[in-house]
């Protein structure tokens, strides 16, 4: 299938076929397209303001969710986040890349006050459709995860499953920054992410810096390690912001973004 360019642009060549980011062509052409791609959102980006490297990963993640390449979309919460559900009070949680929600409502199930972003427009609509037939109040975001400014803190967890390790290390640094303001002291950080290892084709997975960030604003209490899909080493993170916990927040949901 083939998907018009960005607000329709163009290259000298004559249009690209966005398909070069995920279809396998001869090297030098998909190598050439994937620069014209590039360029584009390049320029794009910069008329809208918006980083390239957010962009472009947004646009990537369009394509998998227009074409249902979403392994991770399983429609089941995993065991690590219901374990912690658990044993833990209902409180204010804020998932960071949310996909189409199934984790924000098992949150909204038990509970807690949920608010939870994603940039794929596609996933927030399926999310937002899953949450009112399922009868659960979630506020839905749909922007980058670095955009926080204005949401409700402090959260008294912070869910992620498979969005940081993803992140362009820039961003990475902008996400960990937040922390200090979007958690509560006692708040925790439950992540789940794929690990970087040597010899890894591009540059994606958690690796030494990325945790590093995280740990100059929350300490890691648990790493718990196994493999992901394709054997993938990944690892469940449970950290921890200094501080005890606070009392919990009036539930209250923000108006839907
Ligand atoms: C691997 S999927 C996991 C989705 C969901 N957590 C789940 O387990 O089903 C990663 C998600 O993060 C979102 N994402 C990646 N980078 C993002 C960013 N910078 N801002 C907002 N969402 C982002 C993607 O659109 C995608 O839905």
């Amino acid at each position: 299938m083939k998907f018009p360019l960005p607000l329709g642009l163009k290259t000298a060549d004559g249009p690209v076929n966005a398909s070069c980011y995920t279809k396998s062509r001869t090297p030098r052409r998909a190598d050439k397209d994937k620069k014209d791609a590039d360029m584009i959102l390049r320029e794009v980006a910069s008329l809208v303001k918006v980083s390239f490297v957010t962009l472009r990963a947004r646009w990537r993640y369009m394509l998998r969710y227009r074409r249902g390449k979403t392994p991770w979309d399983t429609g089941i919460s995993p065991p690590e986040l219901l374990d912690y559900l658990a044993r833990h009070a209902a409180g204010r949680a804020l998932e960071m890349g949310c996909g189409t929600g199934t984790n924000a409502i098992t949150l909204a199930q038990h509970g807690w006050e949920v608010h939870a972003i994603d940039f794929s427009s596609a996933a927030i609509r399926t999310a937002r459709r899953k949450a009112r037939r399922a009868g659960v109040q979630v506020a839905f975001y749909c922007r980058s995860v670095t955009k926080t400014d204005d949401l409700p803190v402090p959260f008294d967890l912070i869910l992620d499953i498979g969005c940081y390790h993803g992140l362009h290390p820039a961003l990475q640094a902008q996400y960990a920054a937040n922390l200090e303001r979007l958690l509560a002291p006692g708040g925790t950080l439950l992540m789940y992410a794929h690990l970087r290892y040597p010899g890894m084709p591009r540059r994606y997975g958690l690796d030494e810096e990325g945790l590093r960030l995280l740990q100059q604003h929350v300490r890691l209490v648990q790493r718990v390690e196994g493999n992901g899909r394709r054997d993938h080493p990944s690892a469940w993170l449970t950290m921890q912001k200094e501080g005890s916990e606070a009392p919990r927040p009036e539930v209250q949901i923000a108006p839907e973004r």
